[in-house]
């Protein structure tokens, strides 16, 4: 941890943080959720259903986590269709497979789509009606049911929140409940020994906009700026040996423990960078680490004003030198992408300058943030975006 870090206790809001009741971590982790199912109750002969990616399948890296039920006495039936990020049609076929098959638990194992496709199905088997009741207007009102989530990218930390995020009508929206926060995360490094080098930057930096974003946060408490901090030094220190030699299972666990670690901190919420990132995508459907990259730098260059003392300790953690500040935070993120092969502008990937003033509506509308540190603002986004379009953070560093 960094040398001069300190959580100060200066501030005493009441503040609420989920987190999964348990979490399993290690080399071959996969291999004990049966293991994991019977401690919870369930009995063999149990129906387990399983929803994974349709490449994670492909590849055989489901193998571990069937053998482990199989071995449990469970009856698994496995979904193996999710390519891509969840829309609705997939989300109502995952849903009704689930609820004809009546499982006593769901496994998910994946990338983010997985994952969040694996927790609705768990809320939607113990409520009825359609998946569109629930975006935003109804809540979930009891347990979902059991349920287990396996990463195979070091990323979204979906394994660690209760957030659901669904593509609806070309447009990203979320479902939000504490019953959606999984029973059990299982954190198994071998399974992402295969990510290619590309998936590794994209979603490592997902894992870094989680952390920065919650330490710019409002809704921070010293939890979830610990659980920030350290994913900072984590992946300060462990990603480009990801990305580089992507079977170093050293940097692979490392990665896989800051990821768990950002989205325990998205406790605090996320921020302008990632409404700004959802903006991207609904324009180009990059995937989320990649949009969330482009952002990260801006969404700190806007926020700083109001909050650059928020950032010293991820600063420090990040080993750039205290005389950079928190400026100098946001060069290293832009830095760290670029190196990593990511787009550093919106023109480059595409988006026309006229897009801009509607990007600014939409992320105004559709994704506010009352918990940015510095309000969201019209004329100050416009500003931001162009000068994310020109892919020129030194326009809005402070
Ligand atoms: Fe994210």
């Amino acid at each position: 941890m960094p040398q001069n870090y300190t959580i100060t206790f200066a501030d005493g809001r009441v503040t609420t943080a989920y987190a999964p009741r348990s979490w399993t971590m290690g080399d071959g982790a996969s291999a004990e959720i049966g293991r994991i199912l019977r401690s919870w109750g369930l009995e063999p002969g149990a129906r387990v259903v399983l929803v994974t990616d349709r490449q994670i399948s492909r590849i055989g890296l489901t193998a571990p986590a069937v053998d482990a039920l199989d071995g449990e006495g469970f009856r698994v039936e496995i979904f193996s269709d999710i390519a891509g990020e969840p829309d609705l049609e997939i989300a109502r076929r995952v849903v009704d497979f689930a609820r004809n098959h009546k499982p006593a638990a769901v496994v998910g194992l994946g990338g983010g789509s997985a994952l969040d496709t694996a927790k609705l199905a768990a809320g939607m088997l113990t409520h009825s009606g359609d998946v569109t009741d629930y975006l935003g207007t109804k809540q979930f009102i009891r347990p979902c049911a059991p349920l287990l989530l396996i990463p195979t990218t070091a990323g979204t930390g979906a394994e660690a929140t209760r957030t659901v995020m669904l593509i609806v009508e070309g447009r990203k929206v979320f479902i939000n409940s504490p019953f959606l926060v999984p029973g059990g995360a299982v954190l198994d490094p071998l399974l992402t020994r295969t990510l290619p080098p590309a998936v590794t930057a994209a979603t490592g930096l997902d894992a870094l906009s989680h952390a920065v974003e919650s330490l710019l946060s409002t809704g921070s408490n010293p939890f979830t700026q610990h659980a920030a901090v350290m994913a900072v030094d984590i992946i300060a220190h462990w990603l480009p040996r990801a990305y580089e030699q992507p079977d170093d299972l050293e940097a692979r666990r490392a990665m896989l423990f800051a990821a768990y670690l950002g989205g325990l901190s998205l406790n605090a919420g996320a921020i302008l960078g990632h409404s700004i990132a959802y903006t991207i995508a609904n324009r180009t459907r990059l995937p989320h680490g990649v949009t969330c990259a482009m952002a990260l730098p801006y969404c700190i260059a806007y926020s700083l004003p109001d909050a650059s003392d928020r950032l010293l300790p991820a600063v420090e953690a990040a080993g750039i030198g205290p005389e950079k500040g928190s400026t100098g935070l946001a060069r290293w993120v832009s830095d760290l992408a670029a190196g990593l092969g990511l787009p550093v502008s919106l023109e480059a990937v595409g988006i026309q300058e006229r897009d801009l003033e509607g990007m600014v509506a939409e992320c105004l509308a559709a994704y506010p943030r009352p918990n940015n540190p510095r309000p969201m603002e019209r004329e100050r986004l416009l500003r931001l975006y162009r000068a994310l379009w020109r892919g020129n953070l030194d326009d809005v560093l402070p």
